[in-house]
Order: structure tokens, then C-alpha cells, then sequence
């Protein structure tokens, strides 16, 4: 088998979140330029002032000179309605909600820069520069970003967006500007024209004053404050500013270029016709360019022109930047907040940042605490005994009560308080759980914490046990509760302890985190928060199996049925657990329909674990520990083009004549079914060659057999070009099983049929599947088929494949290792061989 990697189709949140830094010191001179932000108090939009060309040495004061955006919501009584916004309690609730996702990111932006201060020197990107094209909310989310990473909390814990008017609260400072601007204002400055008129007549000079902002920016020192800029979409054609940028944290804003020339495309309500941009609205030259600005205003011509300006500067992006996001997905292009957010978590996990175990420690202690007081009717003094705590240094409550006399003169307490609390120390663990007194004490838990942070376990039940368990420990379960045949990863080197996913990412008990390029099941993503929400909401309201009716059932079956081509019949779905029991099935259904007995399979394949799949799965049946052959059973070559004895064009009929052998060879001529993967997965990522499925289906039906398309693997999209892999091939099968990616990780699969083959199979043994096709698994596949709609995973997975294996096909120019890079989408291979005449198996080295 050779090492093959197949990728979650979401779209990587950071590429090169692991890549290694390579920031360079900072120049700290003092230059005017860039605008400095303060941020006081607000609503929603978090900047109130901006104080354009004030650098921060010459004095500038940050106080806010007029506060903007909505008065900050109030509670009602009981904290439910809110009247004076005259909002229901679900309103006032929905508000609540929103200004704590809002306080969680400020606080992760914090700890973030706190973190990057600590860095020294030439590591240190003291300043962010966001790159990208037109449309990509470049200001406002590096504005949202900025927000987080000066943010500085309210010392009494008010929630940034529940300030309210009159108080005093710290001030939030930090540079920002964009190229745009600061070229527009130099132009005015120097009496140039605008910097439109100016690109136009005299690029040069255009370049130069936008290296020349650029510059004064990176040399412009911010007093230890953040700061960013946004860069013009064009600034990166200019070597000198590639330089300069990569001084800090490069930072790609990436969005399709369909989205980008959209936002070109807007034009002033009045007037109509073509957006003609004042002296002091900067448009990118390449908007001017890519519409005709010499006059000729033909769309289609300009978005072409667009269209490859962008493909160029794109390639500019990704080798400078440092991390890329898309933001033109659903769920972040509504909110630069929520843009920030995500930035927060991988410059969190990029500068080490963690919720170290001093914090994790603290969380618990204070609810221990709490627990404690309560019971000496002392809440009141809940906040000076935490600080007294952190001041002594104790970790957990055991500590405090043997210094009971201590923590009494520390809050200064009344006679009888004092006996209350002695009272209570008598018995201090009265209402924490074990579970709690073993947590607080046990050190080793703080790394198992750290790896599922930022979820807080609800402090109680087996979510602390499981949380409380070393890696030995549960390796020793492992060992101690399973049959070595379940084997485990990566057991010859460090097998892996995997507590959190989110994306394309995955991460461990220290929150290392792992690109994920083996994983074919959460297609849309790991934790995606679309089928967690969902399931939850499913979960919630029933979960029970198919004798009753249910609509999550029956739309599923509607709108997977509707994935498949036009007129080809596939219409009747059974929904199962697994693709093994998929397949199972589908034997079931062929003997069914056939009343034969023989099966067609390919060298290689693989179908599942029950008996009746592992008899057609050669990789199975053929090696260690399998029974072999079955006489039932018809082998043929996998169509490889790579190593098999077919290459050429025609290698499809050459490698078909096997099975048109094979159905003559069976008794009567007659076989049951002929089992194929659309891909080949664990043969190696084989692609059959064009005509090969057409001609196999020809000749099995002759047989008077069904044709199976076994697309456990490769169906949903993976192939990019397609949603069903067989669709590459022309051909419509009799029988489809899916499974893996169907629910993201909930237990769904499916075997879809035509009504013929299904009616054969209404004989009276009546089909009943406990849990297949539960409510709760099928809003999981509803939520995946979404999901793959809205933020267009198949176009993603074309799109990246292309590009990988564009890279990879590059690479292997340059490392003869590399024996062949293949696949379609993102099911991708790549051959590693030592000899490439021979093609011997590079075994050794791929085994380490
Ligand atoms: C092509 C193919 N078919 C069927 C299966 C069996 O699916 P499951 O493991 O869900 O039973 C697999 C699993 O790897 C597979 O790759």
C-alpha cells in the first residue's frame, strides 16, 4: 500500500500556523504616519476615535472625542427583559450572549500579545500587516484584530460591551492605517494627483510614494502598543515592500476572486454607470485597471483582465504571507469580529499561547472556593479570599484550610464570621465532589486540560474522570481493555492523544496541533459548529429509530437522492450505520435481484469488516490472517496505470477484459454483482483509466449482474470535479454505498438503489436497522449537505487539489522519491519508490 493522504475538505484555516517565524528587528524610530486607535467604550462598533497622521511619541492623547454606535443594553430586572431597550428576554439573553463571545475573543487577544511582548527581538512581530485582495474587509478586520490584541479588561469584570456611560475604564491603544489612505493623503500633500490619475500617468512615482508609507509605518514605533496596516492590493509587485511587510506578521485575507470583483462591481445608487471615485476615495489601481479606466467599460473584458491580475498577486500573498484566512466563507464575512476570533486562536496556538494551568488551576480553585464560602455563609468575601490566595500562592482548597487562622486575618472577620469559617474548615469538602478534590489536586491533569481547552468541562461526572487521566494511563486502558488487532497509530513512535479538532486541525493533550491529512470522515471539517449544533438540537428532542415517521428521515433520503445524475434511477436509500454494513447490504440486494451467487471484485479493494465484505476484499482475504479466495468469489487486476502491465490508452479496455473474462468464467456465465471502489483508497489512491467502468458494467450486465459503486470513501465531493466519483467515468451503477463523510463523524451511512433492485428485495424478510437512519445522525447528514453547498467545499476541494498537486508534481521534479503524484480533488496520493525505472517500494524510508 502506499502512503496516500486524503484531506478534510475544509478550507485550512491557517496553512503555515506551524511554519517556523521569521520576523527580523524592528527599527524603533520615530516617523508620523500611522493612525493610532483608542478604544474606550462602544457597542458593537469598538472604535471611537481615529486620529489620522498622530504618531504616538509626540503626545497624542487617546481619550475618545465623541462616543459612537448604539447605548450599551441594559438588564432588566432579573436580568431578563430589557426595558429599557424594550427587548424580550430572548433578545436581552441573545444579548448576554453575544457581549461574552465578544469579551472571550478580546481577552484571547490579550493573552496573545501579552505573549508576543514576551517574545524578544528578532522573533517579535510587533506589528501585522494584512494583505489580500479588494472586498476582503482588509480595515475592518484588522481593525476587529487590533481590538483584541490591545484590549485591556475593566478591573471590576465588566464586559466590554456592558460598559456603561460615565464610567472610567482603561484606555485601548493601538496604531493602524492602510496604504490606501496614507498614499491618498501623501498625494495631497505633495500636490500630486490622486493617486487613481497618478497610477495612471506615472506608475513609478505611484510605487514609490506607497513603498514610502509603507516604510514610514514599519519604522514608526508604537510604544509597545500593536499596530497594523492594511496593504494595498497591488503593493506586493514592489520587492522593497515584500521586505518591509515581512518584518512583521504577514497576515492574507484571502477571498475567491468571483467575491473580490463583486465588491468591484459597486456602483453609487445615483447617477449609474461607472463608479467614478472622488480625490480623496481611494480605489486600488488594479479596480481602475481591471474596468477599463482608459474608457473602455466592458465587464467581462475587465473581469478577465481581473481575474489574472489576481491569480498573480495572489501567488505574492502566499509566499509572504505568514497565515492565510478565507473570509468570504459563511459564519465569518457577516462579523470581522468573528474574523478575529479565528485569527486569535491560531496566533494563539502560533505564539504558544495556552490556557496555562495557572489559569486552568485558578478557575478551580475559585469554584472550590465559592463552594466553600457558601457553606460558611461568606460569599461576600469571595473576591479577597481569591486574592489572598493568589497572593499565598495557594492551588487548592486542602492548602487554604490549613491556614484558616491566616485567611481570618487577611478579610479581617467579625468573631462569629471567623467561627463560621472554622466551622466550615472543619469540614471543608463538604459539597465539592470528589471528582473536584481530585482534580484540584492532581497535577497531571493540567496538561489533558490544556489539550481541550477552550471547552470547559461542565465540572462534573466522567468529563473530569476522563480529563484527570495521564496519556500513560489511558494507553494502559487501552492496552488493558482492547484486542491488539485494533491497532493504534504511530504506536512504533508516540501514538497520538487527539482532545480537540476544529477545521482542518487537530489537536493534542498540549495543544500541539496537527494538519489533518488522513482523515475522510470529518469531510466538512472537525467541530464544525453547523453539525454540532444540529446534532445537539436533535439530541435534545428524540432520538429513535425508522419504524416511525420523521421528517430528518425522509428529507435526507430527498435531498441525497437528488445529488445523483438526472434519470439515473437512483432513488431508494437504506439508510445504515456503516460502510461495511453498507456493502453488506448491497451483497444482499445483488443476490437478491440476481439470485446468483458470484461476485466480480478487484484486486486490492476494500469493502468493510463484516464476513460477508471481508470475503470481497482482497485486501482483506489475501493477506496476513485472511482466508483467501472464496470460490463464489472472482478476482480481477486493479486498474493501475502506475505499476500494472496496462499503461497506455487504452489500458480502460485492457483492464476491463478482465471482468468481461471473469463473468464468462462463472457458472452459466452469471455472476451477482461486480463490487468496485469509484477510487481506489487503500490500493493506493488508484484512479481507474477513462472507459474502464463503462466497459466493466457492459460486460457484468451481460452477466446479468449489478454494478456496485463502492463510494464509502470518494463520494460527497471529495473528487472536486464531481459529487460521485463514478460520475468521472460515465456511468450510472445499480447500487451506490457511502458512509465515512456522510454525518462528519456521527455513525451514517447509505446504500442508494433504483427501484427494481430495491423491489426484488421486498421479499418478505422484512429490513429493520436499530439505529440507522436515527433522527439525531440524519440532522448530522442534513447539516453536511448544507454545509457543503454554502461554503463550497467541492469547488474548495477542486480548487486545493489542483493546487497540491500542482506543488507535489513540482516537488517530485526535484526529489526522485517521489515515484508519482495522482488522485483527483482532495483524494490525492503520493508513490514513493527508491528506483524509478524499477518502481521498488520505498518501504524503509517511508516507514520511520
Ligand atoms: C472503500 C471503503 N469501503 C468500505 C469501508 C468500510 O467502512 P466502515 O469502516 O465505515 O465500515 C471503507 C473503510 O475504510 C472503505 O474505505
Amino acid at each position: 500500500m502506499s502512503p496516500t493522504a486524503s484531506l478534510p475538505m475544509a478550507p485550512p484555516s491557517a496553512l503555515r500556523a506551524g511554519d517556523r517565524p521569521r520576523w527580523r528587528l524592528l527599527v524603533a524610530a520615530c516617523v508620523a504616519g500611522a493612525c493610532v486607535h483608542s478604544m474606550q467604550r462602544g457597542f458593537l462598533s469598538l472604535h471611537t476615535q481615529k486620529q489620522s497622521g498622530q504618531p504616538l511619541a509626540q503626545g497624542a492623547k487617546w481619550a475618545p472625542d465623541k462616543a459612537r454606535g448604539l447605548p450599551p443594553m441594559r438588564l432588566g430586572p432579573g436580568g431578563g427583559a430589557d426595558p429599557v431597550n424594550n427587548v424580550s428576554p430572548e433578545m436581552a439573553a441573545a444579548g448576554r450572549k453575544y457581549a461574552q463571545r465578544y469579551e472571550e475573543i478580546f481577552m484571547m487577544g490579550q493573552k496573545v500579545w501579552n505573549s508576543i511582548k514576551k517574545i524578544d527581538g528578532a522573533e517579535a512581530p510587533r506589528k501585522v500587516y494584512f494583505v489580500g485582495t479588494n472586498g476582503n474587509q482588509g480595515q475592518e478586520i484588522a481593525e476587529a484584530v487590533m481590538d483584541s490584541l490591545a484590549y485591556v479588561p475593566a478591573p471590576d469584570g465588566t464586559q466590554f460591551l456592558r460598559r456603561k456611560p460615565g464610567v472610567q475604564y482603561p484606555t485601548i491603544k493601538y496604531g493602524l492605517s492602510n496604504s490606501d489612505r496614507r498614499v491618498s493623503e501623501t498625494c495631497a500633500m505633495l500636490k500630486l494627483p490622486s493617486p487613481v490619475d497618478l497610477y495612471l500617468e506615472d506608475p513609478e512615482k505611484y510605487r514609490e510614494i506607497e513603498t514610502r508609507v509603507l516604510k514610514e509605518f514599519s519604522e514608526q514605533d508604537f510604544e509597545g502598543y500593536p499596530a497594523a496596516f492594511v496593504v494595498g492590493e497591488s503593493a506586493l509587485s514592489t520587492p522593497e515592500n515584500v521586505e518591509i511587510i515581512k518584518q512583521g506578521l504577514v497576515v492574507w485575507l484571502d477571498v475567491d476572486t468571483e467575491w473580490s470583483w463583486g465588491k468591484t462591481q459597486w456602483r453609487p445608487k445615483q447617477g449609474g454607470g461607472l463608479f467614478m471615485p472622488t480625490d480623496k476615495h481611494n480605489r486600488p489601481p488594479v479596480w481602475c485597471i481591471a474596468n477599463g479606466w482608459d474608457g473602455d467599460i466592458d465587464d467581462t473584458e475587465g473581469k478577465r483582465e481581473y481575474e489574472k491580475i489576481m491569480v498573480g498577486y495572489s501567488k505574492g500573498y502566499e509566499e509572504s504571507a505568514e497565515l492565510r484566512m478565507k473570509v468570504d466563507i459563511p459564519g465569518l464575512s457577516e462579523n470581522p469580529y468573528w474574523c478575529a476570533e479565528r485569527l486569535m486562536k491560531v496566533m494563539a496556538e502560533r505564539f504558544g499561547v495556552t490556557d496555562d494551568a495557572s489559569s486552568v488551576e485558578e478557575e478551580f480553585l475559585e469554584k472550590d472556593l465559592e463552594k466553600f464560602l457558601e457553606g460558611a455563609r461568606l460569599s461576600k468575601y469571595l473576591k479577597p479570599a481569591m486574592d489572598w490566595c493568589t497572593e499565598q500562592g495557594a492551588a487548592s482548597i486542602e492548602e487554604l484550610v490549613e491556614s484558616v487562622e491566616e485567611l481570618s486575618d487577611a478579610l479581617a472577620l467579625k468573631p462569629l464570621e471567623k467561627k463560621r469559617l472554622e466551622k466550615a474548615a472543619a469540614s471543608p469538602l463538604k459539597g465539592v465532589s470528589d471528582a473536584d478534590r481530585r482534580r484540584s489536586r492532581s497535577p497531571r491533569r493540567r496538561s489533558i486540560f490544556a489539550g481541550l481547552c477552550p471547552r470547559r468541562s461542565s465540572g462534573r461526572g466522567f468529563e473530569d474522570e476522563a480529563s484527570a487521566l495521564s496519556k500513560a494511563e489511558i494507553l494502559h486502558l487501552r492496552q488493558k481493555h482492547f484486542c491488539a488487532a485494533q491497532s493504534v497509530s504511530y504506536a512504533n513512535t508516540d501514538p497520538l492523544l487527539l482532545l480537540r479538532g476544529e477545521g482542518s486541525r487537530l489537536f493534542d493533550e498540549k495543544s500541539n496541533s496537527y494538519l489533518d491529512t488522513r482523515n475522510n470522515v470529518c469531510h466538512v471539517g472537525h467541530a464544525h459548529p453547523r453539525v454540532a449544533a444540529a446534532v445537539s438540537k436533535q439530541v435534545a428532542a428524540l432520538n429513535t429509530n425508522t419504524r416511525y415517521l420523521h421528517p430528518n428521515l425522509c428529507l435526507l433520503a430527498k435531498r441525497l437522492t437528488e445529488t445523483f445524475p438526472s434519470g439515473s434511477g437512483l432513488e431508494v436509500c437504506f439508510f445504515v450505520n456503516s460502510g461495511s454494513e453498507a456493502n453488506d447490504l448491497a451483497v444482499r440486494l445483488a443476490f437478491a435481484r440476481t439470485r446468483s451467487r458470484e461476485i466480480v471484485v478487484v484486486n486490492h479493494g476494500y469493502h468493510g469488516h463484516t464476513q460477508q465484505v471481508i470475503d470481497i476484499s482482497p485486501y482483506k482475504f489475501d493477506h496476513k490472517g485472511g482466508e483467501g479466495l472464496k470460490e463464489n468469489i472472482h478476482k480481477v487486476p486493479c486498474p493501475c496505470t502506475f505499476r500494472g502491465p496496462h499503461r497506455g490508452q487504452d489500458a480502460g479496455e485492457k483492464y476491463a477484459s478482465y471482468v468481461e473474462a471473469a463473468c464468462q468464467a462463472a457458472p452459466r456465465g452469471q455472476v451477482a454483482a461486480f463490487f468496485v471502489e469509484s477510487g481506489m483508497s487503500v490500493g493506493g489512491v488508484i484512479l481507474p483509466p477513462p472507459g474502464y467502468m463503462e466497459a466493466c458494467y457492459r460486460a457484468v450486465r451481460a452477466a446479468g449482474g449489478v454494478c456496485v459503486a463502492d463510494e464509502v470513501q470518494v463520494g460527497f465531493g471529495r473528487f472536486g470535479k464531481h459529487f460521485w466519483a463514478f460520475e468521472q467515468q460515465g456511468v450510472v451503477p445499480d447500487i451506490v454505498t457511502m458512509g465515512k463523510p456522510f454525518g462528519n463523524g456521527m455513525p451514517l451511512a447509505a446504500v442508494v438503489t433504483s427501484r427494481k433492485v430495491a423491489e426484488a428485495f421486498n421479499n418478505g424478510l422484512e429490513y429493520f436497522n436499530t439505529f440507522g437512519g436515527n433522527p439525531v445522525c440524519c440532522a448530522a447528514g442534513l447539516a453536511v449537505l448544507d454545509i457543503l453547498r454554502d461554503e463550497r467545499l467541492q469547488e474548495n476541494a477542486a480548487d486545493v487539489g489542483c493546487y497540491l498537486i500542482r506543488l507535489l508534481k513540482d516537488l517530485a521534479t526535484r526529489r526522485t522519491l517521489i515515484g508519482d503524484v495522482r488522485g483527483q480533488g482532495l483524494f490525492l496520493g503520493i508513490e514513493f519508490v527508491r528506483d524509478r525505472t524499477t518502481l521498488e517500494p520505498a518501504t524503509p524510508e517511508t516507514s520511520e
